[in-house]
């Protein structure tokens, strides 16, 4: 399939219709950290099917809706359910929320994820701020024609996770109740957990955690000249480094028991967004 900007257009004209305005910032909800988005003000939600040439979610834990509306006084679009590579999707078609962002006229990014704790300081509830990502496997989602609408063939991601966005989620830390780290984020393929001997190797390599999703949208972001700050959630320390196999249930009770002081720490960085020039 090559993909061109009228592909992306088609999903953006159809929710220009429902949508009468902008979006400012853009949030892409992590699993299980759905609750963030009954916060949102004056909420018009679009369920994805309805939406062209959009892709659907099929994971337990991802609602699969579009919530546009305001957060302490910002227009923002919230995606409530994401895609992986692991639901089929190829990392091409995985560009596509990001690029429907940008066309919809969003100025920053804010991505959240559910991701095991590699570094051994970190405890499962645990916030890490992602300055930096590694992915050794996949392709990019930037693989094929190059779609110069949106950015050029080859870019730079040596400023991928913001700066200046970071700073200002390492200072909203305080008084959100949450330990917040910074730290680097190694993609891994799944849906399988990764294996022990995986976990010390990325360790190794400089991974402070791990998880099945993210990347793709950072690097679409990076191409498309979007501003992104990342937040991940320690839902369980990694393989191996408890004498103990990972549960699902564990990912989701941690997500659950955050929910509410994360929802607050996402809404105080949202509240503060216009401190930051980008
Ligand atoms: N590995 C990969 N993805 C995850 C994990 C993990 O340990 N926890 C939550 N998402």
């Amino acid at each position: 399939m090559e993909y061109t900007v009228e592909y992306y257009q088609k999903s953006a004209d159809a929710i220009r219709k429902l949508v009468p305005w902008e979006p400012e910032i853009a949030v892409v909800l992590g699993s299980f950290l759905g609750p963030f988005a009954d916060a949102i003000e004056d909420p018009i939600v679009i369920d994805y099917r309805d939406i062209p040439n959009f892709l659907i979610s099929t994971v337990p834990g991802h609602a699969g809706k579009l919530i546009f509306g305001t957060v302490a006084g910002r227009r923002v679009v919230c995606m409530s359910g994401r895609f992986h590579f692991y639901e089929g999707y190829d990392f091409e078609q995985l560009s596509a929320p990001v690029r429907l962002f940008k066309l919809l006229g969003a100025k920053a990014v804010i991505l959240t994820n559910a991701a095991g704790a590699v570094n051994a300081e970190y405890r499962p509830g645990d916030v890490m701020i992602v300055s930096d990502h590694i992915k050794l496997t996949g392709a990019s989602p930037m693989r094929g024609a190059n779609i110069d609408a949106f950015g050029p063939r080859f870019f730079d991601v040596t400023r991928m996770y913001t700066p200046e966005l970071r700073a200002l989620a390492k200072s909203c830390a305080e008084g959100s109740g949450l330990t917040v780290h910074e730290g680097v984020y190694m993609f891994f393929t799944g849906p399988q957990y990764e294996t022990p001997a995986e976990i010390r190797a990325a360790r190794i390599l400089g991974a402070d955690a791990v998880g099945m999703s993210t990347v793709t949208e950072a690097l679409t972001a990076a191409h498309c000249g979007l501003p992104l700050l990342c937040l991940s959630v320690m839902t369980n320390m990694a393989a191996g480094v408890l004498d103990q196999p990972l549960t699902t249930e564990e990912v989701l009770e941690t997500a659950r028991a955050i929910a509410a002081p994360f929802s607050g720490y996402l809404k105080k960085i949202i509240d503060r967004m216009e401190e930051v020039s980008l």
